[in-house]
């Protein structure tokens, strides 16, 4: 019986034969990544098999695909984490982002028009094509009120997510842990004394938030490589499962579970999803990391 339980509970392993490398150096095209998966997926997300929304699974490389990886990669494709919200974590983050919308805000700095119908926030740091990294504009430039907001928020990102996915990254893959450190130290340093500075401890630097699903198969070609990005969801729901075509599945995320994954080179996107549900994305912008990489700042 023991036996039974500790292999209902055990993580599943699925083991990548080959490098799913197809979009690895595509254009950052929107569109040329849709027509792609549309001939090499041509059966769409209904022909990914559903996984148990009740175990944790891994997505690794085989042997001969660790020959092949680029250098600097985490080493993993994707990990789903059963608990990586607590019930108080849940209603922090969920409720300050509640108060969040109650006030009406209007997004200011959406990159996600190939996504999805709905736009996202951007909450956090980051650099796209600045020499620099800096606050985004939906963090500071909305109303004195809803400002306060977003920073509860992202307090309660900082204090319930941040620390688990840094613990995550310290164990799965601790050469892209030290690498964000050093990228961590260097932002601290150029922006720790602006009053909006939340402090994510190297484990992401930008969050996109918003209400629904990404329902649109997309690669996320402002995200590092060789980081690894977290997608978390909030609230009550059904649906929202995270297609992966390149790994051949569809894992559902219930509220409070996590999802890791290389956003950057895997095509991904969500099924839709009904009744509520915040979607976050933490994640590190490449030009951020190569401007840290480099020393730049
Ligand atoms: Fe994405």
């Amino acid at each position: 019986m023991l036996a039974d339980l500790s292999r209902k509970l055990a993580p599943v392993f699925r083991e990548v034969a080959a490098h799913p490398g197809e979009f690895d150096h595509v254009p950052s095209n929107g569109n040329v990544v849709l027509q792609a998966v549309e001939v090499i997926f041509p059966g769409g997300t209904d022909t990914l098999t559903l996984e148990d929304a009740n175990r944790a699974i891994q997505f690794l490389p085989s042997p001969r695909a660790r020959l092949t990886l680029p250098p600097n990669h985490p080493g993993l494709y994707l990990i789903k984490v059963m608990r990586l919200l607590s019930a108080i974590g849940l209603s922090a983050i969920g409720g300050t982002w509640v108060d969040f919308l109650a006030l009406n805000p209007v997004v200011l700095s959406d990159r996600n028009g190939n996504r999805s119908s709905t736009p996202s926030f951007h909450f956090g740091y980051w650099s796209h094509s600045s020499p620099v990294p800096y606050i985004t504009s939906d963090t500071r430039r909305h109303s004195p009120a809803i400002c306060r907001a977003v920073h509860r928020f992202l307090k309660a990102i900082a204090k319930y997510l941040a620390p688990p996915i840094l613990m995550l990254l310290r164990f799965y893959a601790p050469h892209v842990y030290e690498r964000q450190i050093r990228a961590y130290e260097r932002v601290k340093a150029l922006l720790g004394r602006d009053e909006w500075f939340v402090d994510f401890l190297g484990a992401f630097f930008t969050i996109a938030a918003k209400e629904g699903s990404s329902e649109i198969p997309h690669v996320d070609f402002n995200d590092d490589a060789n980081s690894i990005t977290w997608a978390v969801p909030i609230g009550e729901f059904t649906g929202g499962e995270f297609c992966a075509h390149q790994l051949g599945s569809r894992v559902p995320v219930l509220a409070g579970q996590g999802i890791g994954c290389n956003t950057r080179n895997l095509v991904h996107c969500g099924t839709p999803a009904d009744g509520h549900r915040l979607i976050l994305t933490l994640f590190c912008d490449k030009t951020l990391m190569s401007g840290a990489d480099q020393g730049r700042f």
